[in-house]
């Protein structure tokens, strides 16, 4: 195996950081590396808002569901939907189909994977954090984001304290995986996987995301958080932001 894959294999979710900064080398690294992903037709829609001002990552920190490892990280960078810059080149393009919701959210989400590998390529760690959509209205007006703007996901970056937790189990490939045609979900399989989950978080390092913290199984994960993560305001916001209309 080379360094890559054994990095890509050894991924697991840091939220506990030393107050240690990281350098200006090592950030213009992780950015470099994040703004060389590929990207849908060269449309380049996304944003990094980085941020760097204590007072207003404490704000940002109440916004997004009182994550303290969103204060604690050296850095915390939103990455953001963009279609404002294109759209000033472009301003006759009607940007309200779907479609360009779909093309900038997935480049917004392959940018912040490789800002995050990048990161933890150096011997980093850090976690995503999907909380900052649970006041999305609040958290655009506080970062000045323009229509055709919408924050994605947070992403804390630091130097991690003490060990790095354990590997948290997957779906076996056969679930997740198929030749040529979709497979139906395979109970046996499931139940095998949710014995290793329960195994999983009986052990698990004690700084819980908050998602996670009274589950016992995979599958009690997926019922208890499916429909938490219902944000029923969502649909309004992205149309006001000038997204999804169509
Ligand atoms: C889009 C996205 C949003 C996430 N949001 C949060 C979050 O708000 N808080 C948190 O503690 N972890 C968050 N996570 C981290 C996941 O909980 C974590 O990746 C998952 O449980 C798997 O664990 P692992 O990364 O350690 O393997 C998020 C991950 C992704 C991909």
């Amino acid at each position: 195996m080379n360094n890559t894959i054994e990095l890509l294999h050894k991924h697991t979710s840091v939220r506990s950081f030393t107050n240690q900064p990281l350098t200006e080398e090592q950030r213009d690294a992780i950015f470099k590396a994040a703004n060389q992903t590929s990207t849908s037709s060269l449309l380049q829609v996304v944003s990094i808002i980085r941020i760097a001002d204590p007072d207003l990552r404490k704000k940002v920190m109440h916004l997004s569901f009182n994550q303290p490892y969103i204060e604690e990280a050296a850095e915390f960078w939103i990455f953001c939907a963009d279609l404002n810059r294109n759209h000033q080149i472009a301003p006759k393009v009607d940007l309200e189909y779907i479609e360009y919701f779909l093309i900038s959210t997935f480049d917004a989400g392959l940018m912040a994977q490789n800002a995050l590998t990048a990161a933890e390529s150096m011997g980093l760690g850090g976690v995503f954090i999907g909380g900052v959509q649970v006041n999305i209205a609040e958290l655009t007006e506080v970062l000045n984001l323009p229509k055709y703007v919408i924050p994605l996901v947070g992403l804390c970056i630091g130097h991690p304290a003490g060990e790095k937790p354990g590997l948290k189990p997957r779906l076996p490939q056969s679930m997740v995986m198929f030749d040529n045609q979709y497979q139906p979900l395979d109970e046996e399989k499931l139940a095998t996987y949710d014995q290793q989950m329960r195994e999983y978080y009986q052990n698990r390092p004690v700084r819980a995301p908050f998602t996670v913290q009274k589950v016992k199984g995979w599958t009690d994960h997926i019922e208890d958080h499916l429909e938490r993560a219902q944000l029923p305001f969502m649909l309004e916001y992205l149309n006001k932001q000038g997204f999804a209309k169509k």
